[in-house]
């Protein structure tokens, strides 16, 4: 690092003979340099010219350094330029009391030239170096007072509607690309309108198909093989909360028709049984698919999705509310901190301007993993551009490059091949991409599951550990 270019020096000396010789030499290594005769005059001096670093004697008559310095922190804090103590020999009382006001260095008079210059020159670049901090987290700091971060206009309008289901227990439909926060805001929904009664989030796509229905409703003895005894189900034990159906789009269309009756009629039966129950919780829906593609295509009730877009949030991707990344680098470093017993105290301009660059496939989960695994390897407490590298490495250059991506899957060929072995292929790339979830896959494929087992069997593919 260098000296900064043109960095202002204040000298505070009553020996005007010695500040003038340092105030030629250090003009001549390009420093803009002015000098004042005691404390009175070198605040004066701060407060107009607004210096870098001060270097600045202790014993003055009218106001000695400690007594200036001592005011320009009240005054101005952690603004306070940085200060060199121009000490006597052997003053130690002195050195010690600047220490505590906060001073940098301590050159004790004669000084040779050479070592003011190593001197100042540290000190800009310490200056220069703090200069870069984009953030410091202070532990006096007030706390994040919500779980959902965000300023952007895209976010307000969702604390708007948010604001608007606090009265009532209207049905909702989430729907924003993977890791935008949709469980966030479910919550969110939740603890503004039914805190203190249950919130229970049901993944749809992780309960086999014939069993979503009694999940949802419980049964009674014998409705089943296997069903034992009565079971309630979690419409039950939502009672008057929140019930968060994840993943809707994958439940198959009979369920789907189901679920709206409950929806219409705020009434059901358990499998099995002739007793009616009565629901009067809320039910939230989520979805990482367009589901007016699917309702166009005939995998989901369009009746449903109607009733359940009545209100409906959509959940902007990141990279379309990148402003809002900073304050959400700095919450996932407080975050990581609490919650990892990590001292991550700062994050350079560099490394936030670089995350603002990546594209963020995997939305704000994705930034919260970013930041916590560079947290892991951090040194010195501050995380630095190169504390990201490993995004470069696990998304290419991470800007869009859809080319390359088209190009690399007719790669895979080598040769030109039949639709049987694109098949194969294709199905095996959307397996691996959604970690095997064979629920996911199906939709994306624009088949059904059994269908879908069908081909893995045909093809023999096998999930890799
Ligand atoms: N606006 C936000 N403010 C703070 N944290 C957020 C925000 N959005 C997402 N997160 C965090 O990101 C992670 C993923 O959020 P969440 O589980 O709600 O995503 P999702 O949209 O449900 O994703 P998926 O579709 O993969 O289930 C969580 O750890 C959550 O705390
Ligand atoms: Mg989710």
């Amino acid at each position: 690092m260098t000296a900064k270019k043109n960095g202002k020096i204040l000298i505070v000396d009553d020996d005007l003979s010695i500040s003038r010789s340092y105030q030629k030499y250090l003009e001549s290594e390009g420093y803009l340099v002015q000098v004042a005769e005691n404390g009175e005059e070198g605040i004066k001096k701060v407060e107009f010219d607004r210096p870098d670093l001060i270097l600045l004697d202790i014993n003055m008559p009218v106001k000695s350094g400690l007594e200036m310095l001592e005011e320009l922190r009240k005054k101005m804090g952690q603004f306070t330029p940085l200060t060199i103590m121009l000490t006597a020999y052997g003053d130690l009382d002195g050195a010690i009391k600047a220490t505590n006001l906060g001073a940098y260095d301590f050159l004790t008079k004669p000084i040779p030239l050479e070592k003011l210059r190593l001197s100042v020159k540290r000190g800009f670049e310490k200056i220069s170096f703090s200069e870069q901090v984009a953030y410091i987290l202070d532990e006096e700091d007030t706390p994040f007072k919500s779980s959902i971060i965000g300023r952007h206009p895209s976010m307000i309008e969702v604390y708007k509607t948010i604001g608007a289901l606090q009265g009532n227990k209207a049905t909702v439909l989430i729907t924003g690309e993977s890791g935008t926060g949709k469980e966030v805001v479910a919550r969110a929904i939740h603890d503004t309108a039914a805190k203190g009664s249950p919130f229970i989030p049901i993944n749809c796509a992780a309960i086999p198909e014939n069993l979503i229905e009694s999940e949802l409703t419980g049964y009674v003895k014998g409705a089943f093989t296997g069903a034992n005894t009565d079971r309630d189900g979690k419409l039950e034990a939502v009672k008057d909360g929140t019930l968060l159906l994840d993943e809707i789009s994958v439940t198959p269309l009979e369920f789907q028709a189901k679920l709206l009756r409950i929806i219409q009629e705020k009434e059901y039966f358990p499998v099995g049984g002739s007793n009616k129950k009565i629901f009067n919780g809320r039910i939230i829906a989520s979805t990482n698919v367009n589901l007016k593609e699917l309702v166009e295509c005939g995998r989901f009730r369009e009746d449903l999705f109607y009733r359940l877009n009545v209100v409906s949030i959509e959940l902007p991707p990141l990279r379309d509310h990148i402003s809002d990344l900073d304050l959400l680098v700095l919450y996932f470093m407080k975050k990581v901190n609490s919650n990892m017993n990590s001292s991550v105290k700062s994050i350079t301009k560099e490394a936030v301007d670089y995350l603002k660059t990546h594209r963020w496939p995997g939305n704000v989960r994705e930034l919260e993993n970013a930041i916590t695994k560079a947290s892991i390897n951090v040194k010195d407490r501050v995380l630095t551009r190169d504390s990201f590298n490993f995004l470069e490495r696990e998304s290419g250059s991470g800007k869009d490059d859809s080319d390359q991506r088209s190009k690399s899957f007719f790669d895979l060929f080598g040769e030109l091949v039949s639709l049987k072995d694109i098949e194969k292929k294709y199905i095996e790339h959307v397996l691996a991409n959604t970690g095997w979830h064979k629920g996911k896959t199906s939709v994306i494929l624009g088949i059904t599951r059994p269908t879908l087992d069908k081909r893995i069997e045909e093809f023999g593919l096998t999930k890799d550990e």
